[in-house]
């Protein structure tokens, strides 16, 4: 199963080591954390279990962990420097199934690039890795993020209690 995903405008392919000083810097922004690990700081040693955690999956069962660059990056000044745009991917939700996050870099933010990274991981979910449904959980508060999973064409089937309020649970079918 090939794990690289391309779009009209992005590449996704699986994180690795080499990722793991632009994942800390991406992943610890304030704006980025806040709805993603309820404002936590991950520690290096966490993002290196997340990495190998990722690279375990992807050989195990075709899922983990994508980083999100544009195909055509702009010069450097521009993108703000790594090229990097964000991170995709699925993981467990308990015991439910696999549910879909995403996170951009603020200066990529309002440009289409979420859904558009999201929809390629939806697709190969419900495609090629064969699942019968994707799940995503999103804070009540995250309207940016809501609005990425209603795009997908993900419903709402229930509400959890979270750390900042009320958690929406959403799925899509094949
Ligand atoms: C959640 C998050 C990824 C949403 O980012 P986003 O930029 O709002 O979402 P998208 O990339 O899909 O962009 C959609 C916006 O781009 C606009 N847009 C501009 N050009 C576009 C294009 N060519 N194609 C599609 N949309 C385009 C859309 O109109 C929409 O704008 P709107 O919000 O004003 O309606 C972002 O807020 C984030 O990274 N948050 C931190 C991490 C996080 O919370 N993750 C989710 C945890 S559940």
């Amino acid at each position: 199963m090939r794990h690289v995903l391309t779009t009209q405008r992005l590449v996704l392919r699986p994180v690795t080591d080499q990722d793991h000083e632009a994942l800390l810097d991406h992943w610890t922004q304030p704006g980025v954390r806040r709805f993603l690990f309820d404002g936590a700081v991950l520690s290096p040693e966490e993002i290196t279990e997340v990495i190998s955690g990722s690279a375990r999956n992807f050989a195990a069962a075709g899922y983990g962990l994508w980083l999100v660059r544009e195909r055509r990056p702009e010069p450097p000044s521009e993108s703000g420097g790594s090229g990097l745009v964000g991170t995709a991917g699925l993981r467990p939700l308990e015991d439910l199934g696999l549910e879909i996050l995403y996170s951009l870099a603020p200066g990529a933010w309002g440009k289409g690039y979420a859904t558009e990274a999201a929809g390629a991981v939806l697709e190969y979910a419900l495609g090629p890795l064969g699942l019968p449904e994707v799940l995503a959980e999103v804070d009540e508060g995250n309207v940016a993020s809501a609005a990425v999973v209603r795009r997908l064409g993900m419903v709402p089937f229930g509400t959890v209690p979270g750390v900042l309020g009320p958690m929406i649970r959403y799925r899509r079918t094949r």
